[in-house]
């Protein structure tokens, strides 16, 4: 982790000069402040040890003017008066649990002042009371809750949109806040490892609702084990055990591309990157050679057409569970590859609405290939190893590997040498067994037909012999000889 971590001290001094030079943050936009009476209480160029610090009393409630205060105390290094008045108290757990009487109180409303000083707001030289506006003197009134969207108007608009900010269908409830993902007094930048939003770790961060069953289950949310199986998966793998930042976090899959975690939208949203429209776009960001391939493919064709039938990259490697290849885990290893293509192929109607003559599974198991890979042979072929994987085309394409003229090459990748006629032979069987089953079927029906004609007329028969022998002439009937 070592290599990640940037000194933070010397960054916020080098970066705060610079964004001071600039006249930050009216102009930058990042941050919005409210306009207030304030700007005008002490211009940019002052030394900040020269800032009159009566002017904070009158500006606390409206923070964003108080920058070049705020600056001007980073500059200089020097916690503000109001944080160290606050902290006299609040930074000694000991003397809260005196007044209070109860130590898990204590703790929840005690402030290391060290730590708040690493923070990014304590580093700046924020005062508690720039977030706890009207907090006065020892007892306290009543203050309002923190509001962060005050200075950081965007991530509170875009979250205002997002599943998470909006009250929920069953509960009425925000789902989550501010300071769920942020914490109170430990927010840092998401590039600082210890941030509770920080790339590799920020699914823990994600974990304390979307793994806690209970909760989810209140908001109607039955799979409880999103971040299990991320973090199962080759990406979660990726990030974990290898570091790799480039492997995809809960954000690069559900956040809006660019603005990330504040815009999560339901799935089911047009808006989230993991609608089926956008599915293919968002794993082809970073798998993008593949993308084209499937984009070349019937697969990808029929999917850019509209075609709810073709499968997205989720259909074959399913969602969070997405595995290596070689794991035998993955619906694509060779074990399991032609149950995944047969959920399709041979789904009831599926073959006939795309007039493929045979069910392809079905006659698949029952090929040479099949048999053996049936009993865990994998080096035979499988689905993938005739069609491809993500450039599958028709045999009537002459770029498809089953093309008539690319048949000597494809099986000859395992059988060296060969022959034309051997590679042209039927593969999945049905083509002969429909055939065969043709011929099966005539016999049947010629069976049936002869045997239910003889059977009428073989009841025919007694029945007329009945009828003459009881009606027509019944004295020669059995009765009369008594
Ligand atoms: C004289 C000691 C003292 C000083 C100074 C002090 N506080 Fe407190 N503060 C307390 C105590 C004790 C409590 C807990 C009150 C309780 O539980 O009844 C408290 C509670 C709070 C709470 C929680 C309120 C709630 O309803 O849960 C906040 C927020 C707070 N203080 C912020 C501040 C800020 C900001 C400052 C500086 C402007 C400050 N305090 C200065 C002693 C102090
Ligand atoms: C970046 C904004 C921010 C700053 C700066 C800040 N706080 Fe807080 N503080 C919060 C938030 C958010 C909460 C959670 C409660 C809420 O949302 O109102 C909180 C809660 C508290 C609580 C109550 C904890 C509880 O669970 O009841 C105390 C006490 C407190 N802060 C003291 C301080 C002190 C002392 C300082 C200055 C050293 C300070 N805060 C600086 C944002 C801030
Ligand atoms: C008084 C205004 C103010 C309040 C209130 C405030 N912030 Fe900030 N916050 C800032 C400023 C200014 C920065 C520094 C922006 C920069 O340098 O990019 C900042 C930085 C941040 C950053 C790091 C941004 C980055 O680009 O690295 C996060 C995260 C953050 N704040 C979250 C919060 C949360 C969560 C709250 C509420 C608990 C909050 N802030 C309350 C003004 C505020
Ligand atoms: C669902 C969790 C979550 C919630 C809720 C959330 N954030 Fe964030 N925030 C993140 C993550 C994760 C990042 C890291 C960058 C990213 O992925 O967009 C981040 C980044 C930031 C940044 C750095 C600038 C940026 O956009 O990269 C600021 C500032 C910030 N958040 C403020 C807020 C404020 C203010 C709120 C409440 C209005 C809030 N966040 C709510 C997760 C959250
Ligand atoms: C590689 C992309 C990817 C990553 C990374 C990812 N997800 Fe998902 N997530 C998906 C897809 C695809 C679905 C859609 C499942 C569906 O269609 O039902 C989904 C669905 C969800 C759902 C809705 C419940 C469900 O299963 O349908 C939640 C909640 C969720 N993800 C949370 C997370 C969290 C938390 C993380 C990080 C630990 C995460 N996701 C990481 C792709 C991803
Ligand atoms: C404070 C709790 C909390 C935190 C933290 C949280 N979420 Fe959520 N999230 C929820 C709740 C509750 C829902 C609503 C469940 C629903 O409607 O399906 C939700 C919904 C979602 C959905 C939409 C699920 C769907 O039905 O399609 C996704 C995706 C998601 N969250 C991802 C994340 C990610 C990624 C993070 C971390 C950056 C995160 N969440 C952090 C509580 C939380
Ligand atoms: C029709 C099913 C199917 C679809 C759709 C599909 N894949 Fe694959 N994918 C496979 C198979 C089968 C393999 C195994 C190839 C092999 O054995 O080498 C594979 C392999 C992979 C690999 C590993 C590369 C390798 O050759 O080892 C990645 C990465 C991958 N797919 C990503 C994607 C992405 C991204 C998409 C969407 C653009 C996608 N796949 C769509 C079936 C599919
Ligand atoms: C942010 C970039 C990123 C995104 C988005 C992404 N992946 Fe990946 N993916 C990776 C990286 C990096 C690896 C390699 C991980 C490793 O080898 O440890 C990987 C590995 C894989 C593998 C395993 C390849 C193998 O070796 O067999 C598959 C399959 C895969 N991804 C499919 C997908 C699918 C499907 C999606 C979309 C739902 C997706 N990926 C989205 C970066 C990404
Ligand atoms: C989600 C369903 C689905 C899955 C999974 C799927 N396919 Fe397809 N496949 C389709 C659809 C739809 C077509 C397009 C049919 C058409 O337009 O003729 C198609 C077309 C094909 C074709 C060309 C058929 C023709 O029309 O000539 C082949 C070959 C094929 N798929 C092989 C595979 C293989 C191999 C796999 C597994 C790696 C697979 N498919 C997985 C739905 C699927
Ligand atoms: C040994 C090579 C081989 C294997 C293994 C194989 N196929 Fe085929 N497949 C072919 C050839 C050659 C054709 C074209 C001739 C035919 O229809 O028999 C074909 C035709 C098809 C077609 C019709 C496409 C068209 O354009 O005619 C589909 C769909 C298909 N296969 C799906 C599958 C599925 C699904 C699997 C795995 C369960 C599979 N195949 C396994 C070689 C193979
Ligand atoms: C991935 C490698 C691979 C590919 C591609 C492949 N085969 Fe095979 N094939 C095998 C293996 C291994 C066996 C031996 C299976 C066994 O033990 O019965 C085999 C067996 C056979 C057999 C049974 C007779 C024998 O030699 O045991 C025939 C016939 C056959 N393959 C034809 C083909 C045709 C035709 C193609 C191309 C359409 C093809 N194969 C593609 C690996 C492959």
């Amino acid at each position: 982790m070592g290599i990640f971590r940037v000194p933070v001290q010397p960054l916020e001094r080098t970066m705060m000069t610079e964004l001071f030079l600039r006249g930050f943050p009216w102009r930058s936009g990042r941050v919005s402040g409210q306009t207030s009476g304030c700007a005008g209480t002490h211009d940019a160029d002052a030394r900040p040890d020269r800032i009159d610090r009566g002017s904070t009393a009158r500006c606390n409630s409206v923070p964003l003017p108080l920058w070049g205060l705020v600056l001007g105390l980073a500059l200089a290094g020097a916690p503000s008066a109001e944080a160290q008045t606050c902290l006299t108290c609040h930074g000694s757990a000991d003397f809260l649990r005196s007044v209070t009487g109860d130590s898990a109180r204590a703790a929840r409303l005690t402030v290391d002042p060290e730590e708040f000083r690493s923070t990014v707001h304590g580093a700046m030289g924020f005062s508690c009371e720039l977030c706890h506006a009207g907090i006065g003197d020892f007892p306290h009134a009543a203050s309002p809750r923190v509001a962060c969207g005050g200075c950081h108007h965007r991530e509170k608009e875009q979250l205002g949109h997002s599943v998470h900010g909006q009250p929920h269908a069953l509960t009425g409830e925000e789902p989550a806040a501010c300071i769920d993902c942020h914490s109170d007094h430990h927010i840092r930048r998401p590039s600082d490892p210890q941030s509770t939003v920080y790339r590799l770790t920020v699914f823990e961060t994600c974990a304390v609702c979307h793994e806690d069953a209970d909760k989810m289950r209140r908001f109607g949310q039955e799979n409880v084990h999103t971040v299990a199986s991320y973090l199962n998966s080759v990406h979660g793998r990726g990030l974990i055990a290898k570091g790799l930042t480039v492997a995809p976090i809960c954000t690069d899959c559900h956040g809006k591309r660019g603005t990330g975690a504040h815009e999560i939208q339901i799935v089911p949203d047009s808006g989230s990157p993991m609608h089926r429209e956008h599915v293919v776009e968002t794993c082809g960001r970073c798998h993008a050679g593949i993308m084209a391939q499937y984009d070349r493919g019937l697969h990808g064709e029929q999917f850019r057409a509209g075609n709810l039938d073709s499968p997205t990259c989720i259909s074959c490697h399913a969602e969070h569970g997405i595995q290596a290849v070689a794991n035998p885990a993955s619906g694509v290893n060779p074990l399991h590859i032609s149950r995944t293509c047969t959920a399709c192929h041979d789904r009831e109607g599926f073959n006939t609405k795309y007039g493929i003559r045979a069910a392809r599974g079905n006659t698949f198991a029952r090929s040479f290939h099949g048999i053996a890979l049936g009993s865990g042979q994998l080096t035979v072929a499988n689905c993938e190893s005739c069609h491809g994987a993500h450039e599958i085309l028709p045999s009537s394409d002459p770029r498809s590997m089953i093309h008539a003229s690319n048949l000597v090459a494809t099986c000859g990748s395992c059988h060296p040498g060969i022959g034309k006629g051997v590679a042209q032979g039927r593969i999945h069987v049905a083509s002969f067994e429909e055939e065969q089953s043709l011929v099966g079927a005539a016999v049947r029906w010629f069976y049936i037909i002869v045997i239910g004609v003889t059977v009428v007329y073989a009841f025919g028969l007694i029945a007329l012999d009945q009828y003459r022998y009881r009606v027509v002439d019944p004295r020669r009937g059995g009765g009369s000889h008594a």
